[in-house]
């Protein structure tokens, strides 16, 4: 058998159509432009070119983009005031701080002051917390963009096997839980599992971000499984790759996804979404008798 390859950024340039078109509505019966404030700390080159990625992604969809960049020596209380200033500007509807942190300021003090109806990315415990329930206000944007992927290719979940490689709080967590409220049968596996192939050798979709190449093999892979490959690694020699040895899985699964083309064009396609949703959630509150929820 062999895959056939998911094409990720055709995805992802259908979707960005799709918003571009909404950004209009909004414009045209609103006379709103959604905003997007991301917060960069410090001079970190990876986090650099992922906020340099979802500016232009902004800019491709008609989102107006704040940048806020901050000195690595910026104090907890100083970030928080900005967030607070976003947090009271109506004319922002997403805010985002770009992770990794410095180590002395406090993740989840950052993370907990974003507003819970501008957490585009999903990260606020609130956000996390309704993701048990299935009541999130924003998903998670890379869980949201695999789940994406699964309705684009009319890929049925309800009812199969899923195995999710990473118990990370961005990903794996939440990808688990997404996919366990459409009824799959949902196992996690992480660095401390022992025997990993007995869990994945199980799973009709698979789906991996752990961070190590070549983690996932052909002899652990079921015969026309989907596998979903969420891992983003940089070689020595500067190539990158995915956390599934691609070359031998796509001759055993009946889906993949490359690395890159794959998940990670969906991620910052998923974030235009969720900031899409939030100005149109503040235009529909402003035109609506009813209050929209606290
Ligand atoms: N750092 C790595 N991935 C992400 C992400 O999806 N959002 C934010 N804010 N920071 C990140």
């Amino acid at each position: 058998m062999t895959a056939k390859i998911i094409d990720g950024k055709a995805i992802a340039r259908k979707l960005r159509a799709e918003y571009h078109g909404r950004v209009d509505v909004l414009r045209s019966r609103h006379n709103v432009t959604p905003a997007l404030a991301v917060i960069l700390v410090g001079d970190n080159p990876a986090s650099q070119s992922y906020v340099r990625n979802k500016i232009a992604g902004c800019k491709e969809v008609g989102i107006r983009s704040e940048l806020i960049e901050l000195p690595t020596t910026v104090g907890e209380t100083e970030l928080l005031d900005h967030i607070e200033r976003l947090n009271n500007d109506a004319s922002i509807h997403g805010i985002l701080v770009q992770l990794p942190l410095p180590a002395h300021i406090k993740v989840s003090s950052v993370l907990e002051r974003i507003s819970v109806e501008k957490d585009v990315d999903g990260f606020h415990l609130y956000n996390m917390g309704g993701l048990v329930t299935g009541n999130t206000v924003f998903s998670p944007c890379t869980p949201y963009g695999v789940q994406k992927i699964l309705e684009h290719e009319n890929i049925p979940v309800e009812g199969r096997n899923v195995v999710v490689v990473g118990a990370s709080n961005i990903v794996g967590k939440p990808t688990a839980l997404m996919l366990m409220q459409q009824d799959a049968t949902v196992v996690i596996c992480h660095k401390k599992t022992v025997d990993l192939g007995n869990f994945t050798l199980l799973a009709d979709i698979l789906v991996v971000a752990a961070g190590v190449p070549n983690l996932i093999v052909p002899q652990i892979v079921k015969t026309g499984a989907v596998v979903i490959d969420v891992g983003f690694n940089r070689l020595p020699d500067g190539r990158i790759v995915g956390d599934v040895d691609f070359d031998g899985v796509k001759e055993k699964a009946s889906y993949i996804t490359p690395v890159p083309g794959g998940v990670g064009q969906m991620t910052v396609t998923m974030l235009l979404h969720n900031t899409i949703l939030s100005a149109e959630r503040a235009a529909s509150a402003t035109t609506s008798p009813f209050r929209r929820r606290a």
